[in-house]
């Protein structure tokens, strides 16, 4: 099946790419990008190691001739914060080359069968603008959401307490940004639950949750970006689409009244399959998790209100160039005047 990445020249999706290719599910891979010269040396430079990984198809394209064959689309195209640059400015200008992307997938023939998969930031964002606007059931565009936080939080806990990864189960949910929530109450390793795991405090919990919400910022300081994580992160998501493994995933999709929560994009517990998402599964969580996912959401609500305004052309709320964040994802604040809002500092914004 065809796996097309747009924006596949750059970190994230070259990483992507490369993971697809290792995961040998893909029989082709290709890469689309604005700057066709590193498609074409991202697509060669993978092709050239199938011979040692998986009889696989791995070229360079373009939207309008590789879109309508595709089986999954991937978007990772985005742009990057320029000095002096609001935070809303940067949504809007990633909200507007997402939608001038759209338009042209859209114009290409995409077909009513064909998954869309959104990894460009502001994720919930644009999932949300995707179903409005890809003409797809909301069913096949996910936004990666909160995969890559799981992933992170998981890995980083098993390092604290010297476990292994894969046996650790914990679950990120919400918004892929500041107002992400850890859902520590259904937390597991190989089966028991992580509350009384030896080793494990409250204080271990805070640190390993804010080593996870700062993990963007710190790629980005470190090395440029993530990369890999979100690469496998990526494969993932695609695979049990490719497959119909139904894994329950962290994805976002459109909210259907789970939770309490509906018409905005973030994540929940999300079967994902032939189809797409499959479903969405609400099961029981603390409250204070529970409220802070209705806060989440009323982040969201807010930075789509702001970027629906300006789409539709009416006045823009201004917005404070400050880097305060939201409120801890455990302690919602109360609603502010929407003369007040903020849009929140995000680690993807920090480059
Ligand atoms: N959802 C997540 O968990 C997650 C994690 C990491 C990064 N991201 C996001 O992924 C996006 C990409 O990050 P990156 O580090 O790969 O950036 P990057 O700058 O390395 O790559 C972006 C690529 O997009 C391409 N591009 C720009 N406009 C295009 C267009 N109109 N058509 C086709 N290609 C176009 C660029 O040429 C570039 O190769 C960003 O929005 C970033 O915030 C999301």
């Amino acid at each position: 099946m065809k796996v097309s990445i747009i924006g596949g020249g750059g970190l994230v999706g070259s990483m992507a790419a490369y993971a697809l290719h290792l995961g040998k599910i893909a029989s082709h891979i290709c890469i689309l990008d604005a700057n066709a010269q590193v498609a074409e040396g991202v697509a060669l430079d993978i092709l050239q190691g199938t011979s040692l990984v998986a009889d696989q198809r791995v070229t360079a394209g373009t939207i309008e001739k590789d879109i309508p064959d595709s089986h999954t689309v991937v978007i990772t195209a985005g742009l990057r914060r320029k000095p002096e640059e609001s935070r809303l400015d940067l949504i809007n200008r990633n909200v507007d080359l997402f939608l001038g992307l759209l338009a042209q997938v859209k114009a290409a023939g995409l077909k009513p069968t064909t998954n869309l998969v959104v990894v460009s930031n502001p994720v919930d964002i644009l999932t949300h603008l995707a179903v409005e606007r890809s003409g797809l059931d909301w069913r096949r565009v996910i936004g990666l959401g909160t995969q890559l936080d799981t992933a992170r939080l998981n890995s980083h806990l098993a390092r604290r307490l010297s476990l292994p990864a894969t046996q650790v189960r914990a679950l990120i949910l919400g918004e892929h940004g500041d107002s992400m929530v850890p859902i520590w109450s259904s937390a597991t390793v190989a089966g028991l639950p992580l509350a009384h795991w030896p080793g494990y405090t409250p204080t271990l919990e805070r640190e390993v949750f804010e080593e996870t919400k700062t993990a963007g910022a710190t790629m980005i300081k470190l090395k440029g970006g993530s990369g890999f994580a979100v690469g496998v992160s990526i494969r993932e998501v695609v695979e049990s689409l490719l497959l119909d493994s139904r894994k329950v995933l962290p994805v976002s999709s459109l909210q259907q009244g789970l939770y309490g929560i509906r018409d905005i994009c973030l994540s929940v517990p999300t079967v994902v399959g032939s189809g797409g998402a499959r479903d969405q599964v609400e099961v029981a969580i603390s409250p204070r998790e529970h409220v802070a996912l209705g806060n989440s959401a009323r982040v969201l609500r807010d930075i789509l209100e702001q970027v629906r305004a300006r789409l539709s052309g009416k006045p823009v709320v201004a917005v404070a160039p400050a880097a305060a964040a939201t409120a801890p994802a455990q302690t919602p604040s109360a609603p502010q005047a929407s003369a007040e809002r903020t849009v929140p500092r995000q680690a993807w914004q920090a480059r």
